[in-house]
């Protein structure tokens, strides 16, 4: 699986040396929080930027924002790679995806724990990626919701059946063993915050992480 660390539980006053500490996972995960759809406000776009300048890693950027449709563009010039936003924060959705497709980035949306996986049904052909928040969105360290996995596996099946082409990514209480559930239901891309960032040996781990 390919691994996007979220370096929302990472030291702060160090933020260049805890990326830097995990660079050998090929992307890195943005949480983006606006105080608004989600009680915490995190970092905006000049966030991706500031870190742009020492990372070459695919930008993955997860808009916990209302009104993504009136900031996603200001994500896309700070150097974002794929702008994922909420299904539950905008009402025209094709119309985003249209949008965040014609600057020529990936796009991909993002359901919360309690949004039923078919909802997404209708925009399957023309994602990038779907995000499956495997606890509710706003925080890091807490606890994998085990019902995730029938979603992955939903949308694994529809993929092969119509031969889609979305990556499918987790985010939310992942550690090597839920890793490996995830894995094994279909799951393409694994966001991991809290388990990273509390080690120490951060090189290994990703390997473990990625061939879990
Ligand atoms: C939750 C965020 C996550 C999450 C990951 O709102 O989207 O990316 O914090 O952190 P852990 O791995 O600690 O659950
Ligand atoms: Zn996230």
């Amino acid at each position: 699986m390919i691994l996007s660390p979220s370096f929302l539980s990472c030291d702060f006053k160090n933020l260049k040396e805890e990326i830097i500490s995990v660079k050998k996972a090929r992307w890195l995960h943005f949480d983006v929080m606006d105080g608004l759809f989600v009680t915490n406000t995190t970092y905006n776009h000049e966030m991706v930027k500031t870190i742009k300048a020492f990372s070459e890693q695919f930008f993955d950027v997860h808009l916990m924002i209302e009104t993504p449709e009136k900031y996603y563009n200001d994500y896309i010039e700070a150097g974002a790679d794929l702008i994922t936003f909420h299904y539950e924060a905008v009402q025209d959705i094709f119309g985003l995806i249209k949008n965040i497709k014609d600057k020529n980035v990936l796009v991909g949306i993002s359901i919360k724990p309690d949004t039923d996986v078919r909802v997404l049904d209708k925009y399957l052909p023309d994602l990038d990626l779907i995000l499956i928040m495997s606890v509710e969105p706003g925080k890091g360290g807490q606890k994998f919701i085990p019902e995730s996995i029938d979603k992955i596996k939903y949308l694994a099946e529809k993929r092969r059946i119509f031969n889609y082409k979305y990556l499918i990514e987790v985010d939310g209480g992942i550690n090597l063993e839920t890793a490996k559930t995830v894995k094994d239901a279909g799951c393409d891309v694994i966001v991991v915050g809290s388990f990273i960032f509390n080690q120490e040996n951060r090189n290994d781990l990703i390997g473990e992480l990625e061939n879990v």
